[in-house]
This record gives C-alpha cells, structure tokens and sequence, in this order.
C-alpha cells in the first residue's frame, strides 16, 4: 500500500466520528484532502453539516464539493476538526505549517471541541524536529525577527538554519494572511514547550508550527495497520 492510501484509510477512519448537524474545521494538506473528498460524498448523499476550512485552497476544494462553508465569525465554536500533520510524537505533539496554513489551522483547531489528526505513519516521530520547524512572521521587520528568533531558539536549546520559504518563482512564498514563513531546520526539540514560550515573545512572529496540547486524537495509517492514539488515555496512562 503507498502512503497516498494510508492518508485515505486515516481520513476513512476520521469520517466515522463525524455525525449529522456538527460544525467541522476541514484542514489543509493532501492528508486533510482526502478526507474532504470523502466528506464531500457523505454531504451529496444527504449529511448536513457546516464547514469552516483553514485555507483558501481548502475552502475552494470544499466549494467544488458543495460542501456547506461558514465562518468561525458566524460559528466561533466547532464540533471537531480534522487536519493533517508534517510529524506527530506519541503525547500527540505536532509540528505543523508544511502547506503555509498553520495559522489558520492553529486558530480553526482551538474553537474545536475536538481535534483529530489523520496522518500516515511516516509522520509518526520519537522526538519532533527533522522536519524544519515553520513559523509564520510579520514581513515587517523581518531580519530582525528572524535574528531574535535564532537567538531565543538557542537559549531553549535549539539551533539550526533559518530559511524563509519561497514561491515556486523564487519569491518569498506569501500565506494567506499575507505574511512570510521560516523554516527551522533545528533538528531535535528536546523541550518543543521552552521553544513555543520563546517563540512567543518575538514581536514578529504571528504563530508557530508547534501545536502543543491541541490534538486529542491522532489516527496514523501504516504498513502495520492503523493506529489511533489518544490524548485521554496517554493522560490516563501517565497516572498509573
Ligand atoms: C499545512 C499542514 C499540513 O497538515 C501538513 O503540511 C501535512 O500535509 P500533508 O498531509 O500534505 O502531508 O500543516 O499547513
């Protein structure tokens, strides 16, 4: 089986916690893809439910399904939303931002009640941080951000090479929000919460790739079958 079906068995297994009336986040991603493709045959057969995507690509996916789309101003709170991730360790900790959505994605996510994370086991790491690291930043002022941020990084352990993304044409890739994306290839975060809290205190950056504490359910797709971890019962494991 090749990791485009695994995407399609998480979203598969993703699609059954979803009931008839519920507000969704659809995510952004080839993962996050097929799920909508598939919600979009549930919604043609008659499901109602009411969307909220966390991209224009998305959104316009989405459309072409005649999937009902609202916003979080009409709807600030969701049911549930399900998205993809470019890695996920076993506390259902995330790096996200691989497709230049994670602000969007990080905002759709927290006005959820429940977030799911479907993902092909690829993504599945011990500690997060061989994918580079994005965080979205301010054009504004950008070397300067970018400065701070190697420095704050360092002070909670982490170095490595600070890319700003580009376009295919060679531009610096812009989001939807109008802003640029770093890519920090800071190989193993030993403490992703120390590098968030230092993250947090650089003006220009607008949000990291890190989502911490915001997955509740992680189905992972793999040659080993699929795998569903919880955030319940790893809390639940943890007080044994
Ligand atoms: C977009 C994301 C995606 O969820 C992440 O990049 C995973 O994408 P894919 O499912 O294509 O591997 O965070 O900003």
């Amino acid at each position: 089986m090749s990791s485009d079906e695994w995407k399609r068995q998480a979203a598969e297994q993703a699609l059954a916690h979803v009931e008839d009336g519920m507000k969704l986040g659809l995510g952004t991603g080839s993962t996050a893809a097929k799920f909508v493709e598939l919600l979009g045959e549930r919604v043609k057969a008659g499901l109602k439910v009411i969307c909220v995507p966390t991209s224009e690509a998305t959104r316009a996916q989405a459309a072409a399904l005649n999937i009902p789309l609202a916003t979080l101003d009409e709807y600030p709170a969701l049911d549930l939303t399900v998205d993809g991730a470019d890695e996920i360790d076993e506390d259902l900790r995330l790096i996200k931002g691989g497709g230049g959505a994670l602000l969007r994605e990080k905002i759709v996510a927290v006005a959820s009640a429940r977030v799911i994370i479907i993902a092909d086991s690829t993504k599945l790491v011990d500690v997060l941080g061989r994918f580079p690291l994005p965080i979205e930043v301010v054009p504004f002022g950008l070397g300067s951000s970018r400065s701070l941020i190697e420095r704050l990084a360092a002070d909670s352990g982490c170095e490595g090479e600070i890319k700003l993304r580009t376009a295919p044409g060679g531009a610096p890739f812009v989001t939807d929000n109008g802003n640029h994306i770093l890519d920090c290839s800071f190989g193993e975060i030993d403490d992703p919460e120390a590098l968030d809290d230092a993250l947090k205190l650089v003006p220009g950056v607008v949000e990291s790739g890190l989502f911490l504490g915001i997955a509740d359910i992680g189905i992972i797709a793999g040659p080993k079958g699929v795998e569903t971890l919880s955030a319940i019962e790893s809390d639940f494991e943890e007080e044994e």
